[in-house]
């Protein structure tokens, strides 16, 4: 899969993205990210990408030909239309099964607003999505796109060691993960639950089953009511 950014901070986006998993996979080739800085598309000689907003108000609003041109440099280098979004808290809220969807595509381009917004005929022109990371504005569209490619670029084959690795996490099979523990077996008093000391799988996936369970009825009952209605469904 190849992730293209298009941002006025590329450097900002590089910095998180050579770190860690991410980095690591983009080293070994399992994923590849490319960051734009829009600015180097803008025919002004001044390099300015925005303007004031028509009918008055305050702050600047990105205009259309900068990033016009960047989707257009995208779309020669992959040699097709990457499915493209725009990062804003005006976007569906993002969520595990967007981030599963997403990892599911060969191309796709986060594009990163500034200031008050981007002028909306060139969302109208490129963008298939809005996402938005949360209910709450940040200062830029950069650390949502940040959350969305770690999200999706640790569901790609060859990023995590195996599946199983997301599949039994928090969110992915619509509850809230267990809690797990490591040695030593007894911290300050504290000894590990028994049973997963026993080796008898069927029980400690019986035990962990009912942790999810437990702990996704007290912190996200809406959550455990949506599991409970697909799985008496079935
Ligand atoms: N840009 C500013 N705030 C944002 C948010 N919450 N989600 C996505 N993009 C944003």
């Amino acid at each position: 899969m190849r992730i293209d950014i298009a941002t006025l901070f590329p450097e900002m986006m590089e910095s998180i993205l050579s770190e860690s998993i991410v980095g690591r996979a983009r080293k070994k080739g399992a994923i590849e990210i490319f960051c734009h800085q829009i600015r180097d598309y803008t025919l002004d000689k001044h390099r300015r990408v925005d303007d004031i907003p028509y009918g008055g108000g305050k702050g600047m609003v990105m205009q259309a030909d900068p990033i016009n041109n960047c989707y257009n440099a995208v779309c020669e280098q992959i040699g097709c239309k990457p499915h493209t979004i725009y990062m804003t808290p005006k976007g569906n809220v993002f969520d595990q099964q967007k981030a599963v969807r997403l990892s599911q595509m060969e191309n796709i381009l986060l594009i990163c607003g500034h200031y008050e917004g981007v002028d909306q005929r060139i969302l109208d022109k490129i963008v298939d999505e809005e996402i938005s990371i949360g209910d709450y504005v940040l200062t830029g569209g950069e650390l949502p796109a940040a959350v969305v490619t770690d999200a999706v670029a640790r569901m790609c084959t060859g990023v995590l060691s195996s599946p199983e690795c997301y599949e039994d996490e928090s969110h992915y099979s619509g509850l809230l993960e267990y809690p797990q523990y490591t040695r030593p077996e007894i911290w300050e008093g504290e000894a590990v639950p028994p049973v997963l000391l026993t080796g008898h799988h069927k029980n400690i996936a019986q035990w962990r089953l009912e942790q999810s369970l437990r702990i996704t009825g007290e912190r996200r009952p809406d959550m455990l009511e949506k599991y409970l209605e697909q799985h008496n469904s079935k």
